[in-house]
């Protein structure tokens, strides 16, 4: 039997970004979640470089250091907020080399609180003012529960809106049994490319 080689969202997401990522780059994971994410950008940047975490959950944060401790990842290469990634603006203001977004809820927990497609929006936005040149944007969307078909939409209608200054491109697996996660990514255009 031949074997199955489409990758799965995350796992492309992840792949883009360690083509892209060179140590000492600032980063973002949007979404830490149980901190999968979090260590692999966290080693992609390594200790000269920076990962911030957002999560509206008490326990993303806490599950997310014991993530990277465990992997010693020194903390000085990591800061965390708990509050949405809607407030993303208020807490970065530097440029960054990349965004990570993994939608939907944390495994494990509580399946009702899900990121809603407004916060998201207005955190794509806030990314999208500063992820530098050449840097990217990865939104990993899961239209399977309620409310994410309507998030998924609405990332997809925005990602098609951004113009002229970055590339965009979607993975996404057709006629499946159950809507399947998907992933849109972008990267910022260099001048004239
Ligand atoms: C699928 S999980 C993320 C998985 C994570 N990236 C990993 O590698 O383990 C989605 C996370 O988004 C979080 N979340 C929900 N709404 C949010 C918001 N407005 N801002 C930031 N995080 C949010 C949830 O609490 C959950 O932990």
């Amino acid at each position: 039997m031949s074997p199955f080689v489409f990758p799965r969202p995350t796992a492309l997401a992840q792949a883009w970004l360690a083509a892209l990522l060179r140590p000492g780059d600032r980063v973002i994971d949007a979404t830490l979640g149980n901190g999968h994410d979090a260590l692999f950008l966290a080693q992609c940047v390594g200790v000269e470089g920076k990962v911030i975490g957002f999560d509206i959950q008490v326990e993303a944060l806490e599950s997310s250091s014991q993530l990277l401790e465990s992997r010693g990842i020194p903390q000085h290469c990591y800061e965390w907020h708990q509050c949405s990634h809607a407030c993303m603006s208020e807490y970065v203001n530097q440029p960054v080399k990349a965004v990570m977004f993994n939608l939907g809820y944390l495994p494990g927990a509580d399946h009702a609180v899900i990121t809603e497609a407004h916060e998201t929006l207005t955190a794509l936005h806030a990314a999208s003012q500063i992820v530098e040149v050449g840097g990217m944007i990865t939104i990993v969307c899961y239209p399977g529960h309620p409310g994410g078909d309507r998030e998924k939409s609405a990332v997809c209608e925005w990602a098609s809106q951004q113009g002229d200054e970055w590339h965009v491109v979607h993975f996404e697996k057709h006629a499946t049994m159950r809507p399947a996660p998907m992933l849109v990514a972008l990267q910022r255009k260099e001048r004239g490319r």
